[in-house]
């Protein structure tokens, strides 16, 4: 088969340099042995400490679609979404390296390195292990600040994330301003209306979905404002709320039409193969 490489260096610091040289190559990223962090269908994440400095390191082992073929990959949306928000200050893990195999215009095996935020913990896993942090009124006003800001930079260049769920936010709970950063952005774009005021809308529901649990209505109203960066709410502002409350039903429906499936199939199943 007809292979060729790229590698790319986006931060030429030379701090990096043992990590460089260690992922000089894709062979050299494949073959490190590490425990995985996670697993997705396409990719895997492991991290890799050199002195005091943490690195996370996703391999792209597989590129899916048609359109895989004509050079569209997860892995080449994820390095230009990164790259474009570490250039555009919007706070995010910086991409130190990255690499890809070719088969003329298909990315067969690929990975990226960002530099380890490593006092931080996803939203999630401060949700699920330790939600105590919302009764931290300032904390969570920075946190909620910080979010809307970063969301509202986000939208201003008419980009949707597209996957914004508190698993791919990063908060930096010992810092006073309770920083926050994105990370995993695989499936992000700069859209043209209309599909931009819809995704926009999904951004928003996304976001907001865990929120009821941890958040009251008067802090979430507090979001919405900061994104919007006005004081009261405006009847546009108004129709966005309903917008992003019907897409967040509408998401539960086909969630329990789906779990119906299921269950029919289920009982089928046990049905006939007994
Ligand atoms: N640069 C980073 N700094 C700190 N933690 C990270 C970094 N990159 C990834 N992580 C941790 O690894 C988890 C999974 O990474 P992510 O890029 O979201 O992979 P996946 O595609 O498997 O969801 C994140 O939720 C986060 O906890
Ligand atoms: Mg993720």
């Amino acid at each position: 088969m007809m292979l060729h490489s790229h590698n790319r260096i986006y931060i030429t610091d030379p701090k990096h340099s043992a990590l460089l040289n260690k992922f000089a190559s894709i062979e050299s990223a494949f073959k490190h042995n590490a425990p995985l962090l996670s697993r997705s269908e396409q990719s895997e994440l492991f991290k890799h400490e050199i002195g005091q400095q943490t690195y996370f390191i996703k391999r792209y082992y597989k590129s899916r679609g048609v359109l895989s073929w004509l050079g569209y990959s997860r892995f080449k949306n994820e390095i230009r979404n990164q790259y474009w928000f570490n250039q555009n200050n919007i706070p995010s893990a910086k991409l130190v390296s990255s690499a890809e195999q070719k088969f003329f215009l298909k990315t067969i095996k690929s990975f990226l390195i960002t530099e380890g935020l490593t006092s931080t913990k996803d939203l999630n896993e401060i949700a699920n292990n330790a939600p105590a942090f919302f009764k931290d009124f300032k904390r969570t006003y920075l946190l909620i600040n910080n979010t809307a800001q970063i969301l509202r930079q986000l939208h201003a260049h008419q980009f949707c994330h597209n996957d914004l769920h508190w698993r791919n936010l990063l908060v930096d709970e010992s810092s006073k301003t309770t920083d926050v950063y994105l990370i995993d952005c695989p499936s992000g774009h700069f859209l043209p209306w209309p599909l931009f005021h819809y995704k926009r809308i999904k951004d928003l529901a996304n976001l907001d979905k865990q929120a009821p649990k941890f958040l009251s209505r008067t802090q979430r109203l507090r979001f919405f404002l900061t994104y919007r960066g006005s004081q009261r709410l405006a009847r546009a502002d108004k129709q966005m709320i309903a917008a992003v409350i019907r897409h967040k039903e509408h998401r539960k429906i086909r969630k329990q039409k789906s779990g119906f499936a299921l269950l029919m199939y289920q009982i089928k199943f046990n049905l006939f193969h007994q």
